[in-house]
């Protein structure tokens, strides 16, 4: 997803615009590019492709000065090109505009600018906003990019440079991230928290509708009529160090390898070694009778766990939804239910839609997120912050499983309320999560027996998954990890549903994987791969508890623990097996094609 990072001090701006936007390459783009004032005009380099391509061009064609804006662009309106990367210039190239986000009037607001003589080169709906804030210029560049915004619909983060005003940048955001990183020899502004941690830990976390003045030693704050506001400075807790690969070959295998930690880190404070349970004064009344666990991705699959996990323990009914659907839908939302939404980034624009949505509809919104501040933090009324650290990589791996630890949270915290089952079967479970890290450790003995199956499904087309219960949901996150990065098509089925018609694309030499943890059912899943073994099938049980295992080709084993706990310690092999394809095909596991980190447009 597009990065922003703007900076005006003491020092070249050249150098630190990049850095900062290598930070956030994690993120995703397509094509970067960077506008510094001279001294006499606003230089812009920018090209389709990395960062490298860009360092390679002001090799050529260098560029200095002391107040700079940058940008990674992820294409959505126009494909990745020179002329579509930002910044953008006015017609006159003296303000360039750097903007996440999506315009959603564009067309309007060009044809408006063009009855007015204003003329376009690139197919982006961000050359509208330089235009405009041109349109509304009268010598104060904050009160023309403040006209210009009241123009704007949509989403928008966006840094403002002008050759009239060399000694300042503007910004502000709406429905798109943007922070102010403090120094004592200049000010940054980002679009996250990681381009600027090289620099200063002391941040103003912008909120929408909130315009900033940067100059090279003062920043000041104000509305859109110009009304100040006061903010307090804010100290980031997790380094530099933390966003960097500490040996790791990529940040999918550290953070992979994190997990044990992570999950430590959710459970601190929340569950004790004597079984005493507080999630963070979250409270749910009575009243609530039906909850809405609303995500997408690899968050919805944890919603999806979730639910299995409050329905069992506190009997809660949950529906899990997907944010763009359930914010199109027509949701029965009243005073009976209640939005818990799950974001790892607390970004994604469709799942901070739902928050939004919910709350307008006066119900009470739950937020599961990772990240300290973020948008979904700070407008749920309620927050469990999973402290799982950074997550770099695309594919989510420590953010998933302690998304799973906060809904086992959430659920025994909902079943000591509820009282609808023992006491004494909450505490197994207490006691069970205690070890998971250990657990979780314990399949990392597994290695060698992950990667030889890598190599053997390395060169599919195709690999399935399937499951039954919560089996079918570790299957569906299974294949969602092995597609995204290693480009191999995959599918997951409820086992059941194989009849019904997957079956039919079972054929001589056909990997598939089947993941049983539930003794209860294992009966059940044994008959469905004898079904696809009879057709031809190449199996693969990732099992706890199979018994008649001799009939797989390939069997890994995992831990023992209680059917409800299982989908977490179940679900690491299956994301190292994703990461060893990857690397066996010599992929970018860290920037899988097409897609980004955190999607913040819909
Ligand atoms: O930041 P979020 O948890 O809201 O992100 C949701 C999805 O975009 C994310 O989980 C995505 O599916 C991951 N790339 C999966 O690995």
């Amino acid at each position: 997803m597009c990065g922003i990072v703007g900076y005006i001090g003491a020092r070249d701006s050249v150098e630190l615009l990049l850095k900062g936007l290598e930070s956030l390459e994690y993120r995703g783009y397509d094509s970067a590019g960077i506008a510094v004032f001279d001294g006499s005009d606003i230089a812009v380099r920018k090209e389709k492709g990395r960062l490298a391509v860009l360092r390679e061009i002001l090799k050529d064609s260098p560029v200095s000065g002391n107040i700079g804006i940058g940008h990674t662009r992820w294409a959505t309106h126009g494909v990745p090109s020179a002329k579509n990367s930002h910044p953008h210039l006015n017609n006159k190239n003296d303000i360039a505009v750097v903007h996440n986000g999506i315009i959603e009037n564009h067309e309007a607001l060009k044809k408006f600018l063009q009855e007015k003589g204003y003329t376009f080169i690139s197919e982006t709906d961000t050359e509208v906003i330089p235009n405009l804030i041109d349109y509304y210029y009268e010598g104060d560049l904050l009160k023309a990019v403040q006209k210009a915004t009241k123009k704007l619909d949509g989403s928008y983060a966006i840094g403002v440079v002008a050759k009239a005003e060399p000694d300042k940048i503007v910004a502000v955001r709406k429905d798109s991230p943007l922070i102010v990183g403090l120094t004592d020899d200049g000010n940054f502004i980002a679009s996250d928290i990681p381009a600027i941690l090289a620099e200063t830990r002391d941040v103003y976390l912008l909120n929408d509708g909130e315009f900033v003045t940067l100059k090279k030693d003062s920043v000041t704050l104000c509305d859109v009529d110009g009304n100040p506001i006061n903010k307090e400075v804010y100290k980031v807790q997790f380094s530099a160090q933390a966003s960097q690969k500490e040996g790791y070959d990529h940040f999918m295998l550290k953070e992979i390898h994190e997990q044990p930690q992570a999950i430590r880190n959710t459970l601190r404070g929340r569950l004790d070694k004597d079984l005493n349970l507080s999630l963070d004064n979250i409270k749910f009344s009575d009243d609530i009778k039906k909850l809405y666990i609303v995500a997408c991705g690899t968050a919805y699959h944890a919603g999806l766990v979730g639910k299995k996990a409050i329905e069992t323990l506190a009997g809660l009914p949950c529906e899990v939804c997907l944010a763009s659907e359930f914010r199109y839908g027509e949701p029965l939302i009243d005073d009976t239910t209640a939005v818990l939404v799950v974001s790892q980034s607390g970004e994604t624009a469709d799942t901070l839609a739902v928050l939004r949505m919910a709350k307008k509809l006066g119900n009470k919104v739950y937020a599961i997120t990772n990240v300290v501040g973020s948008s979904v933090a700070r407008e749920a009324d309620y927050v469990f912050y999973t402290y799982a650290g950074p997550e770099i990589a695309v594919a989510s791996t420590k953010a998933y499983t302690t998304q799973l630890v906060a809904f086992y949270l959430f659920a025994l915290s909902l079943a000591e309320q509820k009282k609808k089952v023992s006491q004494t079967q909450i505490d197994d479970i207490k006691n069970q999560l205690l070890k998971m890290d250990e657990v979780a450790s314990s399949v990392f003995d597994k290695t060698e027996q992950i990667k030889a199956l890598a190599e053997k499904i390395a060169g599919e087309h195709d690999v399935y998954f399937l499951g039954r219960g919560l089996d079918y949901i570790v299957a569906m996150e299974a294949s969602l990890k092995l597609k995204e990065i290693s480009y191999i098509h995959s599918d997951a089925y409820a086992s059941g549903e194989l009849k019904h018609g997957p079956i039919a694309l079972i054929e001589d030499g056909t990997v598939v994987i089947s993941i049983c943890t539930n003794p209860d059912i294992s009966n059940k899943l044994s008959s469905n791969v004898k079904e696809v073994l009879a057709r031809g099938a190449k199996t693969i049980g990732f099992t706890s508890c199979l018994s008649d295992t001799a009939a797989y080709g390939d069997v890994l084993e995992l831990p023992q623990i209680d059917p409800l706990l299982a989908p977490l310690p179940a679900i690491i092999p299956l994301q190292m097996l994703a990461y060893y394809v990857c690397t066996a095909k010599g992929f970018d596991v860290d920037k899988p094609r097409n897609l980004a980190k955190s999607v913040t447009v819909e």
